[in-house]
Protein backbone atom coordinates (compact mmCIF):
# COMPACT_ATOMS: atom_id res chain seq x y z
CA UNK A 1 0.00 0.00 0.00
CA UNK A 2 1.33 3.66 -0.86
CA UNK A 3 2.27 5.58 2.25
CA UNK A 4 2.50 8.70 0.06
CA UNK A 5 0.07 11.58 0.71
CA UNK A 6 -2.03 13.16 -1.50
CA UNK A 7 -1.18 16.63 -2.49
CA UNK A 8 -3.86 18.84 -4.48
CA UNK A 9 -2.18 20.59 -7.69
CA UNK A 10 -4.14 23.64 -7.83
CA UNK A 11 -3.09 25.65 -10.70
CA UNK A 12 -3.61 29.74 -11.24
CA UNK A 13 -1.87 29.98 -14.48
CA UNK A 14 -5.15 31.51 -15.58
CA UNK A 15 -5.81 33.94 -13.26
CA UNK A 16 -2.03 34.63 -11.05
CA UNK A 17 -0.37 33.50 -14.28
CA UNK A 18 -2.49 35.99 -16.09
CA UNK A 19 -1.88 38.71 -14.28
CA UNK A 20 2.17 38.85 -15.49
CA UNK A 21 3.01 41.99 -17.23
CA UNK A 22 2.06 41.09 -20.90
CA UNK A 23 0.41 37.83 -20.78
CA UNK A 24 -2.78 38.65 -20.96
CA UNK A 25 -5.10 35.86 -22.95
CA UNK A 26 -7.46 35.69 -24.92
CA UNK A 27 -10.94 33.61 -24.38
CA UNK A 28 -9.97 30.90 -26.97
CA UNK A 29 -6.46 31.10 -25.39
CA UNK A 30 -7.80 30.31 -21.98
CA UNK A 31 -10.19 27.73 -23.15
CA UNK A 32 -6.58 26.50 -25.08
CA UNK A 33 -4.44 26.10 -21.49
CA UNK A 34 -7.88 25.04 -19.61
CA UNK A 35 -8.00 22.01 -21.81
CA UNK A 36 -3.99 21.43 -21.55
CA UNK A 37 -4.24 21.89 -17.75
CA UNK A 38 -6.65 19.25 -17.70
CA UNK A 39 -4.74 16.94 -20.14
CA UNK A 40 -2.00 17.39 -17.22
CA UNK A 41 -3.84 16.26 -14.19
CA UNK A 42 -4.52 19.59 -12.12
CA UNK A 43 -6.88 18.82 -9.55
CA UNK A 44 -8.11 22.31 -9.31
CA UNK A 45 -7.97 25.26 -12.20
CA UNK A 46 -8.72 28.63 -10.91
CA UNK A 47 -9.93 30.01 -14.28
CA UNK A 48 -10.03 33.70 -13.62
CA UNK A 49 -10.93 37.03 -11.57
CA UNK A 50 -15.15 36.97 -13.04
CA UNK A 51 -15.51 40.48 -11.58
CA UNK A 52 -12.64 42.09 -13.28
CA UNK A 53 -14.40 42.12 -16.48
CA UNK A 54 -16.68 40.81 -19.32
CA UNK A 55 -13.83 38.61 -20.81
CA UNK A 56 -12.70 36.90 -17.54
CA UNK A 57 -16.14 36.41 -16.70
CA UNK A 58 -16.83 34.93 -19.82
CA UNK A 59 -13.79 33.12 -19.95
CA UNK A 60 -14.34 31.64 -16.48
CA UNK A 61 -18.28 30.67 -17.25
CA UNK A 62 -16.77 28.80 -20.88
CA UNK A 63 -14.27 27.25 -19.20
CA UNK A 64 -17.09 26.04 -15.94
CA UNK A 65 -18.76 24.98 -19.02
CA UNK A 66 -16.64 22.71 -20.76
CA UNK A 67 -14.10 20.98 -18.79
CA UNK A 68 -15.40 18.27 -16.76
CA UNK A 69 -13.87 16.42 -13.74
CA UNK A 70 -11.32 18.81 -12.68
CA UNK A 71 -12.65 21.53 -9.93
CA UNK A 72 -12.94 24.95 -11.61
CA UNK A 73 -12.54 27.86 -9.57
CA UNK A 74 -13.25 31.57 -9.57
CA UNK A 75 -11.45 34.37 -7.48
CA UNK A 76 -14.12 36.51 -5.76
CA UNK A 77 -12.80 39.32 -3.12
CA UNK A 78 -14.78 39.44 0.04
CA UNK A 79 -18.19 40.82 -1.11
CA UNK A 80 -21.37 40.29 -2.04
CA UNK A 81 -21.57 41.23 -5.57
CA UNK A 82 -17.68 39.77 -6.58
CA UNK A 83 -18.83 36.78 -4.63
CA UNK A 84 -22.38 36.36 -6.88
CA UNK A 85 -20.23 37.18 -10.28
CA UNK A 86 -18.07 34.31 -9.59
CA UNK A 87 -21.04 32.00 -8.79
CA UNK A 88 -22.74 33.31 -12.20
CA UNK A 89 -19.23 32.00 -14.01
CA UNK A 90 -18.36 28.71 -12.16
CA UNK A 91 -21.87 27.15 -11.44
CA UNK A 92 -22.16 25.22 -14.48
CA UNK A 93 -18.96 23.06 -13.78
CA UNK A 94 -19.01 19.98 -12.76
CA UNK A 95 -17.32 20.81 -9.76
CA UNK A 96 -16.79 24.52 -8.87
CA UNK A 97 -15.38 26.19 -6.57
CA UNK A 98 -15.52 29.61 -4.67
CA UNK A 99 -12.21 31.15 -3.86
CA UNK A 100 -12.11 34.19 -1.36
CA UNK A 101 -9.88 36.59 -0.16
CA UNK A 102 -9.32 39.27 2.22
CA UNK A 103 -6.03 40.74 3.52
CA UNK A 104 -5.23 40.09 7.01
CA UNK A 105 -1.50 41.76 7.55
CA UNK A 106 -1.50 45.22 9.95
CA UNK A 107 0.35 47.06 6.76
CA UNK A 108 -2.73 46.17 4.47
CA UNK A 109 -5.20 46.31 7.29
CA UNK A 110 -3.95 50.07 7.84
CA UNK A 111 -3.33 51.28 4.76
CA UNK A 112 -5.34 49.43 1.96
CA UNK A 113 -8.64 48.75 3.96
CA UNK A 114 -8.46 50.92 7.10
CA UNK A 115 -10.48 48.28 9.14
CA UNK A 116 -9.77 46.59 12.26
CA UNK A 117 -9.24 43.23 13.17
CA UNK A 118 -12.56 42.49 14.22
CA UNK A 119 -13.85 44.12 11.39
CA UNK A 120 -11.98 41.70 8.94
CA UNK A 121 -13.04 38.70 10.82
CA UNK A 122 -16.58 40.04 10.15
CA UNK A 123 -16.15 40.69 6.52
CA UNK A 124 -14.61 37.29 6.02
CA UNK A 125 -16.88 35.36 8.05
CA UNK A 126 -19.65 36.95 6.02
CA UNK A 127 -18.14 36.66 2.65
CA UNK A 128 -17.02 32.54 3.61
CA UNK A 129 -21.02 32.39 4.76
CA UNK A 130 -21.90 34.30 1.16
CA UNK A 131 -20.14 32.36 -0.71
CA UNK A 132 -21.17 28.76 1.20
CA UNK A 133 -25.17 29.36 0.62
CA UNK A 134 -24.29 29.32 -3.37
CA UNK A 135 -21.21 26.46 -2.98
CA UNK A 136 -19.86 23.58 -0.80
CA UNK A 137 -16.95 24.29 -1.70
CA UNK A 138 -15.33 27.56 -0.75
CA UNK A 139 -11.58 28.11 -0.31
CA UNK A 140 -10.77 31.52 1.93
CA UNK A 141 -7.05 33.31 1.52
CA UNK A 142 -6.02 35.62 4.65
CA UNK A 143 -3.80 37.88 1.55
CA UNK A 144 -0.52 38.95 3.22
CA UNK A 145 -1.12 35.81 5.55
CA UNK A 146 2.79 35.50 5.40
CA UNK A 147 3.02 38.92 7.06
CA UNK A 148 0.42 38.63 9.12
CA UNK A 149 0.87 38.52 13.28
CA UNK A 150 0.00 34.78 14.03
CA UNK A 151 -2.33 35.07 16.88
CA UNK A 152 -4.73 36.84 14.42
CA UNK A 153 -3.89 34.51 11.57
CA UNK A 154 -5.34 31.68 13.99
CA UNK A 155 -8.52 34.16 15.17
CA UNK A 156 -9.10 34.84 11.42
CA UNK A 157 -8.71 30.48 10.06
CA UNK A 158 -10.45 29.51 12.65
CA UNK A 159 -13.72 31.69 11.71
CA UNK A 160 -13.34 31.02 8.27
CA UNK A 161 -13.71 27.43 9.25
CA UNK A 162 -16.77 27.75 11.30
CA UNK A 163 -18.43 29.57 8.67
CA UNK A 164 -17.76 26.80 6.53
CA UNK A 165 -14.27 27.45 4.14
CA UNK A 166 -13.35 24.25 2.83
CA UNK A 167 -10.14 25.00 2.07
CA UNK A 168 -7.76 27.74 3.52
CA UNK A 169 -5.27 29.05 1.74
CA UNK A 170 -1.82 30.81 3.06
CA UNK A 171 -0.76 33.39 0.50
CA UNK A 172 2.76 34.76 0.82
CA UNK A 173 1.78 37.76 -1.48
CA UNK A 174 4.60 39.37 -1.63
CA UNK A 175 6.78 36.75 -1.73
CA UNK A 176 8.70 37.63 1.47
CA UNK A 177 8.89 34.41 3.09
CA UNK A 178 11.62 31.70 4.21
CA UNK A 179 11.11 28.21 4.45
CA UNK A 180 11.55 27.82 7.73
CA UNK A 181 9.12 30.47 8.79
CA UNK A 182 6.69 29.01 5.62
CA UNK A 183 7.11 26.07 7.50
CA UNK A 184 6.37 27.61 11.14
CA UNK A 185 3.31 29.19 9.57
CA UNK A 186 1.56 26.10 8.77
CA UNK A 187 2.82 24.32 11.85
CA UNK A 188 1.42 26.93 14.33
CA UNK A 189 -1.90 26.65 12.34
CA UNK A 190 -2.22 23.23 12.49
CA UNK A 191 -1.33 23.14 16.20
CA UNK A 192 -2.99 25.99 17.60
CA UNK A 193 -6.45 25.95 15.50
CA UNK A 194 -8.65 23.92 17.08
CA UNK A 195 -11.00 23.29 13.72
CA UNK A 196 -7.96 23.00 10.78
CA UNK A 197 -8.73 19.10 10.60
CA UNK A 198 -11.77 20.14 8.93
CA UNK A 199 -10.03 21.79 5.79
CA UNK A 200 -7.32 21.34 3.34
CA UNK A 201 -4.36 23.63 4.53
CA UNK A 202 -3.29 25.02 1.19
CA UNK A 203 0.05 27.34 -0.13
CA UNK A 204 0.29 29.74 -2.48
CA UNK A 205 4.42 31.49 -2.86
CA UNK A 206 5.63 34.34 -4.96
CA UNK A 207 8.87 34.31 -6.15
CA UNK A 208 10.35 37.79 -5.15
CA UNK A 209 12.93 36.10 -3.43
CA UNK A 210 13.36 33.14 -5.65
CA UNK A 211 12.40 30.89 -2.59
CA UNK A 212 8.52 30.29 -3.95
CA UNK A 213 9.10 26.87 -4.38
CA UNK A 214 11.43 26.24 -1.39
CA UNK A 215 8.75 27.75 0.15
CA UNK A 216 6.14 25.76 -1.45
CA UNK A 217 7.84 22.38 -0.37
CA UNK A 218 8.50 23.76 3.37
CA UNK A 219 5.16 24.15 3.27
CA UNK A 220 4.49 20.32 2.53
CA UNK A 221 6.95 19.15 5.03
CA UNK A 222 4.98 20.86 7.76
CA UNK A 223 1.52 19.14 6.46
CA UNK A 224 0.05 22.00 4.11
CA UNK A 225 -1.91 19.43 1.66
CA UNK A 226 -2.80 22.04 -1.90
CA UNK A 227 0.36 24.10 -3.55
CA UNK A 228 -1.22 27.06 -5.73
CA UNK A 229 1.33 27.21 -8.46
CA UNK A 230 1.15 27.99 -12.32
CA UNK A 231 2.89 26.62 -15.71
CA UNK A 232 6.61 28.44 -16.03
CA UNK A 233 5.93 29.40 -12.57
CA UNK A 234 4.32 32.63 -14.32
CA UNK A 235 2.51 35.43 -12.43
CA UNK A 236 2.12 38.72 -10.70
CA UNK A 237 5.73 40.65 -10.33
CA UNK A 238 8.47 37.55 -10.14
CA UNK A 239 6.23 34.63 -10.77
CA UNK A 240 4.62 32.27 -8.44
CA UNK A 241 5.84 28.70 -7.33
CA UNK A 242 6.54 27.44 -10.67
CA UNK A 243 4.17 24.07 -11.32
CA UNK A 244 6.68 21.53 -12.74
CA UNK A 245 9.22 22.44 -10.53
CA UNK A 246 7.43 21.62 -6.91
CA UNK A 247 6.11 18.65 -8.94
CA UNK A 248 9.10 16.98 -10.14
CA UNK A 249 10.48 17.74 -7.00
CA UNK A 250 8.39 15.94 -4.71
CA UNK A 251 8.56 13.12 -7.22
CA UNK A 252 12.16 12.97 -7.64
CA UNK A 253 12.74 13.12 -3.78
CA UNK A 254 10.23 10.82 -2.77
CA UNK A 255 12.43 9.73 0.03
CA UNK A 256 12.26 12.90 1.66
CA UNK A 257 8.26 13.95 0.76
CA UNK A 258 6.54 10.85 0.70
CA UNK A 259 3.90 12.35 -1.06
CA UNK A 260 2.11 12.37 -4.93
CA UNK A 261 0.13 14.35 -7.22
CA UNK A 262 -1.72 13.41 -9.86
CA UNK A 263 0.54 15.11 -12.76
CA UNK A 264 0.98 13.38 -15.84
CA UNK A 265 4.46 14.91 -15.87
CA UNK A 266 5.18 13.77 -19.32
CA UNK A 267 2.76 16.02 -20.43
CA UNK A 268 4.76 19.02 -18.57
CA UNK A 269 6.87 20.27 -21.21
CA UNK A 270 4.39 20.46 -23.80
CA UNK A 271 1.82 22.49 -21.44
CA UNK A 272 4.65 24.71 -21.01
CA UNK A 273 5.26 25.26 -24.44
CA UNK A 274 1.87 25.92 -24.87
CA UNK A 275 2.11 28.49 -22.30
CA UNK A 276 4.76 29.85 -23.42
CA UNK A 277 3.71 30.53 -26.99
CA UNK A 278 0.72 32.14 -25.92
CA UNK A 279 1.30 34.17 -23.67
CA UNK A 280 4.69 35.37 -25.49
CA UNK A 281 6.79 34.78 -21.88
CA UNK A 282 10.03 32.65 -23.21
CA UNK A 283 10.99 30.01 -20.89
CA UNK A 284 14.75 31.23 -19.69
CA UNK A 285 17.12 28.02 -21.65
CA UNK A 286 18.45 26.87 -17.96
CA UNK A 287 14.62 26.96 -16.55
CA UNK A 288 14.38 23.83 -14.45
CA UNK A 289 12.78 20.96 -16.04
CA UNK A 290 11.76 22.51 -18.95
CA UNK A 291 14.01 24.94 -20.21
CA UNK A 292 16.02 24.07 -23.57
CA UNK A 293 19.24 23.31 -21.65
CA UNK A 294 17.46 20.96 -18.49
CA UNK A 295 18.70 18.44 -20.08
CA UNK A 296 22.25 19.50 -22.06
CA UNK A 297 25.09 18.42 -21.62
CA UNK A 298 27.63 20.28 -22.44
CA UNK A 299 30.96 18.85 -20.53
CA UNK A 300 32.99 15.88 -22.17
CA UNK A 301 33.45 14.07 -18.34
CA UNK A 302 29.24 14.71 -18.50
CA UNK A 303 28.81 13.18 -21.75
CA UNK A 304 31.15 10.26 -20.69
CA UNK A 305 29.41 9.49 -17.50
CA UNK A 306 25.72 9.59 -19.43
CA UNK A 307 26.70 7.09 -22.00
CA UNK A 308 28.12 4.58 -19.86
CA UNK A 309 24.98 4.98 -17.34
CA UNK A 310 22.41 8.45 -18.23
CA UNK A 311 21.86 8.35 -13.91
CA UNK A 312 25.43 9.64 -13.92
CA UNK A 313 24.70 13.19 -14.22
CA UNK A 314 20.68 12.64 -15.00
CA UNK A 315 18.32 12.82 -11.97
CA UNK A 316 15.03 11.95 -13.82
CA UNK A 317 14.63 11.21 -18.18
CA UNK A 318 13.92 13.39 -20.13
CA UNK A 319 10.74 11.83 -21.43
CA UNK A 320 9.59 11.42 -17.68
CA UNK A 321 8.78 15.29 -18.25
CA UNK A 322 8.04 15.38 -21.94
CA UNK A 323 11.25 15.65 -23.42
CA UNK A 324 11.34 12.97 -26.81
CA UNK A 325 14.78 10.89 -26.38
CA UNK A 326 16.58 12.52 -29.66
CA UNK A 327 16.61 15.79 -30.46
CA UNK A 328 18.06 15.69 -34.22
CA UNK A 329 15.17 14.15 -35.97
CA UNK A 330 13.99 14.75 -39.70
CA UNK A 331 15.11 15.89 -42.53
CA UNK A 332 14.34 16.83 -46.64
CA UNK A 333 13.37 13.13 -47.07
CA UNK A 334 11.51 12.32 -44.59
CA UNK A 335 7.32 11.46 -45.37
CA UNK A 336 4.31 12.57 -43.96
CA UNK A 337 3.83 9.82 -41.54
CA UNK A 338 7.06 10.30 -39.70
CA UNK A 339 6.60 14.13 -39.18
CA UNK A 340 3.05 13.09 -37.79
CA UNK A 341 4.56 10.63 -35.35
CA UNK A 342 7.07 13.35 -34.33
CA UNK A 343 4.32 15.83 -33.95
CA UNK A 344 2.71 13.55 -31.75
CA UNK A 345 5.46 12.60 -29.53
CA UNK A 346 5.55 15.67 -29.14
CA UNK A 347 2.69 16.73 -27.69
CA UNK A 348 1.04 18.40 -30.85
CA UNK A 349 -2.80 16.94 -31.92
CA UNK A 350 -3.48 17.84 -35.69
CA UNK A 351 -5.75 17.63 -37.62
CA UNK A 352 -5.54 16.07 -41.09
CA UNK A 353 -5.61 20.13 -42.88
CA UNK A 354 -3.73 21.04 -40.08
CA UNK A 355 -0.74 18.39 -40.72
CA UNK A 356 -0.87 18.87 -44.71
CA UNK A 357 -0.13 22.74 -43.82
CA UNK A 358 2.53 22.12 -41.23
CA UNK A 359 4.13 19.02 -43.39
CA UNK A 360 4.49 21.89 -46.69
CA UNK A 361 6.18 23.77 -44.24
CA UNK A 362 8.35 21.70 -43.06
CA UNK A 363 9.27 20.53 -46.86
CA UNK A 364 9.77 24.56 -47.36
CA UNK A 365 12.35 24.24 -43.94
CA UNK A 366 14.31 21.16 -44.77
CA UNK A 367 15.02 22.72 -48.21
CA UNK A 368 16.08 26.19 -46.56
CA UNK A 369 18.12 24.14 -43.27
CA UNK A 370 19.97 20.92 -43.21
CA UNK A 371 18.72 19.68 -40.09
CA UNK A 372 15.49 19.85 -38.90
CA UNK A 373 15.00 19.79 -34.76
CA UNK A 374 12.11 18.85 -32.43
CA UNK A 375 11.79 22.79 -31.66
CA UNK A 376 11.62 23.68 -35.17
CA UNK A 377 9.02 21.31 -35.53
CA UNK A 378 7.08 22.45 -32.14
CA UNK A 379 7.70 25.87 -33.43
CA UNK A 380 5.99 24.78 -36.83
CA UNK A 381 2.77 23.14 -35.22
CA UNK A 382 2.24 25.71 -32.73
CA UNK A 383 1.66 28.23 -35.68
CA UNK A 384 -0.47 26.36 -37.34
CA UNK A 385 -2.57 25.84 -34.39
CA UNK A 386 -2.65 29.30 -33.51
CA UNK A 387 -3.43 30.67 -36.17
CA UNK A 388 -4.98 33.66 -36.38
CA UNK A 389 -7.92 34.24 -40.20
CA UNK A 390 -5.24 36.14 -42.20
CA UNK A 391 -6.88 39.61 -43.95
CA UNK A 392 -3.53 39.96 -45.08
CA UNK A 393 -1.06 37.33 -45.75
CA UNK A 394 2.79 38.02 -45.96
CA UNK A 395 4.30 37.32 -49.78
CA UNK A 396 7.16 38.79 -50.04
CA UNK A 397 9.53 41.64 -49.57
CA UNK A 398 13.05 43.03 -51.07
CA UNK A 399 14.93 45.58 -49.28
CA UNK A 400 17.98 47.95 -49.52
CA UNK A 401 20.00 49.14 -46.70
CA UNK A 402 23.34 50.21 -46.13
CA UNK A 403 24.94 51.58 -42.88
CA UNK A 404 24.24 55.48 -42.81
CA UNK A 405 21.32 55.24 -45.68
CA UNK A 406 17.68 54.94 -45.23
CA UNK A 407 16.48 51.76 -45.85
CA UNK A 408 14.36 51.19 -48.66
CA UNK A 409 11.90 48.30 -48.39
CA UNK A 410 9.08 46.96 -51.14
CA UNK A 411 6.29 44.87 -49.57
CA UNK A 412 3.93 42.54 -51.58
CA UNK A 413 1.17 41.53 -49.44
CA UNK A 414 -2.37 39.57 -50.33
CA UNK A 415 -5.71 40.54 -48.96
CA UNK A 416 -8.27 38.48 -50.34
CA UNK A 417 -7.65 37.88 -54.19
CA UNK A 418 -6.04 41.38 -54.50
CA UNK A 419 -2.34 41.90 -54.39
CA UNK A 420 -1.03 44.64 -52.23
CA UNK A 421 2.33 46.28 -53.35
CA UNK A 422 3.78 49.00 -51.13
CA UNK A 423 7.04 51.04 -51.11
CA UNK A 424 8.82 52.46 -47.96
CA UNK A 425 11.94 54.34 -47.56
CA UNK A 426 12.00 55.40 -44.12
CA UNK A 427 12.64 54.19 -41.02
CA UNK A 428 15.07 53.75 -38.41
CA UNK A 429 16.30 50.10 -39.87
CA UNK A 430 15.14 47.55 -41.98
CA UNK A 431 12.81 46.07 -39.29
CA UNK A 432 11.42 49.49 -38.93
CA UNK A 433 11.10 50.51 -42.61
CA UNK A 434 9.06 46.79 -42.93
CA UNK A 435 6.34 47.77 -39.94
CA UNK A 436 5.81 51.14 -41.33
CA UNK A 437 5.29 49.60 -44.80
CA UNK A 438 2.74 46.97 -42.85
CA UNK A 439 1.01 49.73 -41.47
CA UNK A 440 0.69 51.29 -44.62
CA UNK A 441 -0.46 48.61 -46.71
CA UNK A 442 -3.32 47.96 -43.91
CA UNK A 443 -4.10 51.08 -42.79
CA UNK A 444 -3.84 49.59 -39.35
CA UNK A 445 -1.44 52.25 -37.22
CA UNK A 446 -0.21 50.11 -33.90
CA UNK A 447 2.33 51.29 -31.18
CA UNK A 448 4.82 48.53 -31.07
CA UNK A 449 5.76 47.72 -27.30
CA UNK A 450 7.92 44.87 -27.23
CA UNK A 451 9.82 42.93 -29.94
CA UNK A 452 12.25 40.04 -29.17
CA UNK A 453 14.36 37.66 -31.86
CA UNK A 454 15.26 34.30 -30.30
CA UNK A 455 16.73 31.22 -32.15
CA UNK A 456 14.33 28.10 -32.33
CA UNK A 457 17.10 25.96 -32.21
CA UNK A 458 20.63 25.60 -32.90
CA UNK A 459 23.07 26.91 -35.96
CA UNK A 460 23.84 29.61 -38.04
CA UNK A 461 21.08 28.11 -40.29
CA UNK A 462 18.31 27.97 -37.09
CA UNK A 463 14.83 29.24 -37.75
CA UNK A 464 14.41 32.71 -35.84
CA UNK A 465 11.47 33.24 -33.83
CA UNK A 466 9.84 36.85 -33.43
CA UNK A 467 7.48 38.13 -31.05
CA UNK A 468 5.98 41.17 -31.50
CA UNK A 469 3.46 43.40 -29.07
CA UNK A 470 1.37 45.73 -29.69
CA UNK A 471 -1.15 48.25 -28.57
CA UNK A 472 -4.25 49.37 -30.35
CA UNK A 473 -6.81 51.04 -28.52
CA UNK A 474 -5.66 50.51 -24.97
CA UNK A 475 -5.52 46.41 -25.99
CA UNK A 476 -2.47 44.92 -26.54
CA UNK A 477 -2.06 42.05 -28.80
CA UNK A 478 0.72 39.94 -30.05
CA UNK A 479 1.84 37.88 -32.64
CA UNK A 480 4.37 35.71 -33.73
CA UNK A 481 6.75 34.69 -36.76
CA UNK A 482 9.09 32.21 -37.72
CA UNK A 483 11.65 32.13 -40.21
CA UNK A 484 15.13 31.29 -41.30
CA UNK A 485 14.88 35.07 -42.29
CA UNK A 486 14.54 36.66 -39.27
CA UNK A 487 13.48 39.64 -41.67
CA UNK A 488 10.52 37.69 -42.78
CA UNK A 489 9.63 36.29 -39.33
CA UNK A 490 9.21 40.21 -38.20
CA UNK A 491 6.93 40.86 -41.10
CA UNK A 492 5.12 38.05 -39.99
CA UNK A 493 4.65 38.80 -36.50
CA UNK A 494 3.85 41.58 -36.93
CA UNK A 495 1.31 41.34 -39.49
CA UNK A 496 -0.18 38.54 -36.88
CA UNK A 497 -0.92 41.61 -34.75
CA UNK A 498 -2.69 43.74 -37.59
CA UNK A 499 -4.84 40.39 -38.27
CA UNK A 500 -5.75 40.79 -34.35
CA UNK A 501 -6.69 44.65 -34.45
CA UNK A 502 -8.63 43.69 -37.85
CA UNK A 503 -10.24 40.53 -36.40
CA UNK A 504 -11.17 42.50 -33.38
CA UNK A 505 -12.49 45.56 -35.34
CA UNK A 506 -14.90 42.86 -37.15
CA UNK A 507 -16.27 41.61 -34.55
CA UNK A 508 -16.97 45.03 -32.56
CA UNK A 509 -18.83 46.21 -35.82
CA UNK A 510 -21.05 43.37 -36.29
CA UNK A 511 -21.68 43.63 -32.79
CA UNK A 512 -22.57 47.04 -33.81
CA UNK A 513 -24.68 46.39 -36.27
CA UNK A 514 -26.75 44.03 -34.19
CA UNK A 515 -27.43 46.57 -31.93
CA UNK A 516 -28.48 49.16 -34.10
CA UNK A 517 -30.63 46.90 -36.08
CA UNK A 518 -32.75 45.62 -33.16
CA UNK A 519 -36.32 47.49 -32.97
O1 LIG B 1 -0.94 36.43 -3.86
C1 LIG B 1 -2.05 36.42 -3.33
O2 LIG B 1 -2.24 36.76 -2.16
C2 LIG B 1 -3.18 36.01 -4.15
C3 LIG B 1 -4.47 35.75 -3.44
C4 LIG B 1 -5.64 36.26 -4.19
C5 LIG B 1 -4.57 34.29 -3.14
O3 LIG B 1 -3.03 35.81 -5.33
ZN1 LIG C 1 -0.90 35.52 -5.83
Amino acid sequence: MSQNRRIIIFDTTLRDGEQSPGASMNLEEKLEVAQALHALGVDVIEAGFPIASRGDFEAVRQIAQVIRGTTICGLARCNAQDIDRAWEAVKHAEHPRIHVFLATSAIHREFKLRMTKEEIIQRAVDGVKRAKSYCDDVEFSPEDAARTEIDFLCQVVEAVIRAGATTVNIPDTVGYAVPEQMARVISTLRNRVPNIDQVVLSVHCHNDLGLAVANSLAAVQAGAGQIECTINGIGERAGNCSLEEVVMAMKVRNDVYHTETGIVTQRLVPTSRLVSSITGLHVQRNKAIVGRNAFAHEAGIHQDGLLKEPRTYEIMRPEDVGFTKTDLVLGKHSGRAALADRARALGYNLTGEQLNRVFEQFKELADRKKEVYDSDIAALCEQQLRRVPEKWQFVDYQIHCRTGQTPRVRLHLRHGQEDIVVEESCGDGPVDAIFLAIEKATGIHVMCRDFNVHSVSVGKDAQGEVTVEVEYQGQIHRGRGISTDSLEASAKAFLETINRVALLSQGQQAAQEAAESQP
